[in-house]
């Protein structure tokens, strides 16, 4: 096979549409595919996968939101002839243990690392996005962003900077077989301290609120989640708490050839687009 195209799950998601973005730019034909995209893609449904893989020979692989459908369709890849996989996990997934927290994300990786294929694994932290396109942007936007996190600091890190460097690892066959990337910003921050930076940066006020696991449990499951995945939720900030996950690594600089983003550059280009209105 001498195709070059590339799959792209979750396509119209914050990482899958930058990443899907870059390739196009440098000539890769991409496949866009998530429920909602040109190519139908539906986790739930095993019918729509054959479809996406046909003729491909890469993949970007965004997780399933439960354990378990990885497996089958890493059995369909390889049965398809999709030569390597790309798989976004989370930040020191093999150090969670025994936490509820990333079921998900461990079982894509037990799937991916386990196949015939060439497979590289991106685990980066926290997105500094999540404050304006995700969970923390509504709360901020009504001026008071309350979680389970108190003085133990997060490297976020720029989604453009995990696109970077998905877009590097498949643009690249051979070079980053089996490699397991802790991807991270450049410097750790409390969400206090963030929050003081996007308040600063927008001009808007803003404050932080540390609250108890079991209040942030109840928040979620007030705004539609269910008890388990609310508490599989606010297991994440349990495990920040251990400080496993607020150092820094030198991945992103050592693939990219270049320092990551700060997490001030993202809140001067957010706030300059009108993320956090006044
Ligand atoms: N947020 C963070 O800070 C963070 C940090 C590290 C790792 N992660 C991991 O990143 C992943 C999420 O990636 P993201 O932020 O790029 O995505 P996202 O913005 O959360 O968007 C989800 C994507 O998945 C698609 N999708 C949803 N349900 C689907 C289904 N049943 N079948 C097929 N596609 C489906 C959506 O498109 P349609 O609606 O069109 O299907 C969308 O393209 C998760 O595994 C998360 O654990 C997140």
């Amino acid at each position: 096979m001498s195709n070059s195209n590339t799959l792209v799950l979750g396509a119209t998601g914050k990482t899958g549409r930058r990443v899907a973005a870059r390739l196009r730019l440098r000539g890769t034909p991409v496949r866009a595919a998530s429920r909602s995209s040109e190519t139908r893609f539906d986790w739930s449904d095993p019918g729509s996968w054959d479809a996406a893989l046909r003729d491909i020979a890469a993949a970007y692989v965004v997780a399933p939101f439960v354990p378990g459908p990885a497996h089958e369709f890493v059995a369909r890849a390889e049965a398809a002839g999709v030569r390597r996989l790309v798989l976004l996990s989370g930040r020191g997934a093999d150090t969670w243990g025994d936490s509820a927290f990333g079921l998900d994300m461990r079982s894509a990786e037990e799937a991916v690392r386990g196949s015939s294929l060439e497979w590289t694994v991106l685990r980066p932290s926290n997105f500094a996005q999540n404050f304006d396109e995700d969970v923390f942007h509504a709360p901020l936007v009504a001026g008071e962003l309350a979680l389970p996190a108190g003085p133990v600091p997060e490297p976020f890190i720029d989604i453009d900077d995990v696109a970077d460097a998905a877009a590097k690892v498949l643009a690249e066959p051979g070079k980053h077989a089996g490699r397991v990337y802790e991807l991270t910003g450049p410097r750790a921050i409390t969400f206090g301290e963030a929050v003081e930076l996007i308040s600063r940066a927008s001009g808007k006020p803003m404050t932080y609120k540390q609250i108890s696991p079991a209040e942030y449990t109840a928040t979620l499951v007030e705004a539609g989640l269910s008890e388990e995945d609310a508490h599989h939720v606010a297991e994440m900030f349990v495990l920040m708490e251990r400080w496993l996950l607020a150092v820094t690594t030198d991945d992103l600089a050592t693939l990219l050839g270049r320092a990551p983003r700060t997490f001030e550059d993202y809140v001067v280009r957010a706030a300059a687009a009108g993320a956090w209105p006044r």
